[in-house]
């Protein structure tokens, strides 16, 4: 399947999975799941949302994480401060990306932006180097777009 069907399909299935729901923590752990158990090749799938000056862990599938990330640290901070997608080839050539799981290789962290305001990430991480690539921002910008209600 192609990578525009795939995303398609998901945003799909995310839309009639949270539609009518209000309840923003089970609506990203369904979400969450459902990243993981479609997505092939992923170690990780979850949120963070932002609490002031840091993010801290939400809803997610895979190995426990760390949980409280200062703005602009790390992959997800980064994404947050400069309130765009970053796609990480290989994390280790990432300065400052925060290691939770050891087995990760490649990284894409999608703000979730609310009112001209970061609320939060969507995070996925890889066992594969350069797992992501363009099809994967954008698809994951369409599922996070769902997400909010956009
Ligand atoms: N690698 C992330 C931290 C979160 S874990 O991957 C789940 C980062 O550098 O921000």
């Amino acid at each position: 399947m192609r990578k525009a069907d795939l995303y398609g399909d998901l945003a799909a299935q995310l839309k009639s999975l949270i539609e009518g729901e209000p309840d923003r923590v089970a609506n990203a752990a369904n979400m969450a799941a459902l990243i993981y158990n479609s997505l092939p090749d992923l170690n990780w799938a979850g949120f963070y949302f932002a609490q002031g000056q840091e993010l801290v862990l939400g809803p997610f599938q895979g190995q426990p994480a760390c949980v409280r990330i200062p703005w602009g640290n790390g992959v997800c901070g980064t994404a947050a401060a400069r309130a765009t997608a970053v796609l990480v080839p290989d994390v280790y050539e990432f300065p400052g990306h925060i290691a939770c799981d050891p087995v990760s290789q490649s990284e894409l962290v999608v703000p979730l932006i609310e009112n001209g305001k970061v609320t939060g990430v969507l995070d996925l991480d890889s066992p594969k180097a350069a797992r992501f690539d363009e099809d994967d921002r954008a698809g994951c910008e369409a599922l996070v777009a769902v997400f909010l209600g956009k």
